[in-house]
């Protein structure tokens, strides 16, 4: 058994604090020129493939922000209340509720999978775990781009978006990143690091990475 912060601790911050996360992050990638660069990238790279789901999709700015791109995009996300925040806000789009590192869905199903800042209360294994998961949900040739926080630190909060919490946030290093969609099985992969936007969001470096689940080859 995989051991970390319990899904019922992660679920209740969410729960806790889904009013004030709809509402500071609603506008969250009108903000980031990068954000927009790289969803605009996915969206491309997928093209008429189908069905794209935000993993962790919170109040579903990031599913809304690619529907509007065109390409329609359902979320999943652990926190019923969240959920009740991204169906509120997006009434036409579709959002359930899901856990990352036990995916309901069958294996080679999903063309394409968008996960912003959603392995961030992971330990190590489960990150591993959330990424076999992705592997194994992926059609061959389907795409994984998640974004992750830079570093070796962990941070605990108890306060967020004015609300108690207890918490922990884990950053994650390039090389751990790299190894471990690898031994997923995941093949090129492009990490994209920038500096933190100032007086924006948190100020750490950020990594986007796309991933691809290689389509096996016909034996001679
Ligand atoms: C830091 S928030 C990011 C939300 C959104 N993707 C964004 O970019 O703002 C992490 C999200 O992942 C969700 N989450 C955490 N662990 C999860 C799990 N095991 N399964 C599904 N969702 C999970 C949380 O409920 C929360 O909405």
């Amino acid at each position: 058994m995989i051991m970390g912060q319990s899904l019922s601790k992660i679920e209740k911050v969410y729960d806790t604090v889904a009013k004030e996360y709809a509402e500071t992050f609603f506008y969250e990638h009108e903000k980031k020129p990068k954000d927009q660069d790289i969803l605009c990238r996915f969206s491309q790279e997928i093209g008429n493939r189908r069905p794209v789901w935000d993993f962790g999709c919170g109040p579903g700015h990031t599913a809304s922000y690619l529907t509007k791109l065109g390409l329609q995009t359902s979320g999943l996300d652990l926190s019923e209340k969240i959920l009740e925040q991204a169906r509120a806000i997006h009434p036409a789009m579709h959002f359930r509720r899901g856990n990352i590192l036990e995916l309901e869905f069958e294996d080679n199903l999903i063309a394409g999978i968008v996960s912003f800042y959603s392995i961030v209360h992971f330990t190590e294994d489960q990150v591993k775990l959330a990424f076999r998961e992705a592997f194994r949900v992926l059609q061959p040739g389907g795409i994984f781009l998640f974004t992750f926080h830079i570093g070796e630190n962990t941070i605990h909060l108890d306060q967020f978006l004015n609300k108690e919490i207890d918490v922990d946030f884990m950053f994650f290093t390039n090389d751990f990143i790299w190894k471990s969609l690898k031994d997923s099985g995941f093949a090129k992969i492009e990490m994209i690091a920038r500096e933190p936007y100032p007086e924006v969001e948190y100020q750490s470096r950020r990594s986007y990475v796309f991933a691809i689940k290689p389509v096996a080859r016909k034996s001679p």
